[in-house]
């Protein structure tokens, strides 16, 4: 285990880091749904330091340090196992640790794409203990399965930091980093409550197209949306995976189509590249939907070509889920590079989007709720 103390330029960084980083990283749950713009929000913690002093005295150390590392060779090594490559949020998750662990700042990441395969994933971090990397990152793509390479890797000394996803069969991980997703569940269903209440829509038969399953996220979003709807004797005609990608949720919703053809008036997709399928699907099946249509879409990541679709009046609306969590996994290894303890759960902040007549108010667990409306700007602004 190459556990290396850096520098003192490191130290400097990481305390200025760590002073910078209260309140922002270490997010409770209830901030995941705060109404302010997600970009600002989830900004890297030395962004958010009030004293500009603080900021470019930090900026500076982190550039020390990449030269120090170049230098001296004594970058950090880390490795991260990616669920894989099916949407947009995965692409932008990807890009924000590839950023972020980057050889100018520092560090040597090794990267695997595990492709939705939970063996290949297992593989992946048991390649990285032989690698004898200082640090492993994963995001789970299931939530169960993991105490023993989690034991591994503890054997090894390697500490892992698990982001989006949670595990949820073992605790023998420094951190997790990702959004709340029983919130988001609940969230959707807080709102199509207060919507169809403003349509005057006395029925709710909903089709939901889940995500992987498995996943915290999958788990999550069903779980959440399923308490709203059993407390409002709706009906959830069918729920089937489609795997969180655009063919499987295009699959899923021609099935639908066919079997439940004239009985649906809600479809929820458990992220925006499972909507662009189902749409594909509607479209060819001539069902309408979208605000003022028979079919309320809703759809949760608001990616830009998610909010795009809101904008359009397409999907009637979209619940974030924030994949840029790497400047926080950062804050992590600064911390734990220091001796200290980084805090065990940071939640990302996250936003409720649509148009105008779409946003109505609704509060999840007792707690108002902001919805933010889709404007270019907020197209621009997003992932
Ligand atoms: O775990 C996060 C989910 O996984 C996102 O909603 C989805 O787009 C991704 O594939």
């Amino acid at each position: 285990m190459k556990k290396k103390l850096l520098s003192a330029v490191l130290s400097a960084v990481m305390v200025a880091g760590l002073v910078a980083g209260c309140g922002s990283a270490a997010a409770p749950a209830a901030d995941a749904a705060a109404p302010a713009p997600a970009a600002e929000e989830a900004a890297p913690a030395a962004e958010e330091a009030p004293a500009a002093e603080v900021v470019e005295s930090a900026e500076a150390a982190e550039e020390a340090v990449a030269a120090d590392a170049g230098a001296s060779g004594d970058v950090i090594t880390v490795g991260f196992a990616q669920v894989g490559h099916e949407s947009d949020w995965r692409t932008a998750s990807t890009k924000s640790c590839q950023d972020v662990f980057s050889s100018a700042n520092g560090y040597d990441l090794s990267f695997v794409d595990c492709d939705n395969d939970s063996a290949a994933q297992l593989e992946a971090v048991r390649g990285f203990i032989e690698q004898g990397v200082d640090y492993i990152i994963i995001d789970p793509i299931v939530s169960t399965g993991w105490d023993t390479v989690l034991t591994e890797c503890e054997d090894a000394g390697i500490p892992v930091i698990v982001i989006d996803r949670t595990i949820d069969d073992s605790d023998k991980y420094a951190a997790w980093v990702g959004s709340n997703f029983l919130t988001e569940g609940k969230a959707a269903g807080e709102w199509l409550k207060a919507y169809a209440e403003k349509q005057g829509i006395k029925e709710i038969n909903a089709l939901v197209i889940s995500g992987t399953t498995g996943a915290s996220a999958q788990i999550g979003r069903s779980d959440g949306f399923k308490e709203i709807a059993d407390r409002e004797g709706w009906t959830i005609l069918d729920e089937q995976t489609g795997d969180f990608t655009e063919e499987g949720g295009q699959q899923v919703m021609e099935s639908y189509c066919k079997s439940y053809e004239g009985k649906f008036n809600v479809v929820v997709c458990q992220n925006d590249n499972e909507a662009f399928g189902a749409m594909t699907a509607m479209d060819n099946a001539g069902v309408k939907y979208g605000p003022g249509n028979d079919v309320i879409l809703i759809s949760f990541d608001a990616c830009t070509a998610g909010l795009e679709d809101v904008k359009a009046g397409k999907i009637t609306a979209d619940f974030e889920c924030n994949p840029l969590a790497a400047p926080f996994v950062e804050e992590v290894i600064k911390t734990l590079q220091s001796g200290g303890t980084p805090e065990k759960e940071v939640y990302m902040v996250e936003h409720w989007y649509a148009l105008p007549d779409q946003i109505v108010d609704f509060s999840v667990d007792g707690e108002a709720q902001t919805m933010t409306e889709v404007t270019d700007e907020v197209i621009a602004a997003q992932y």
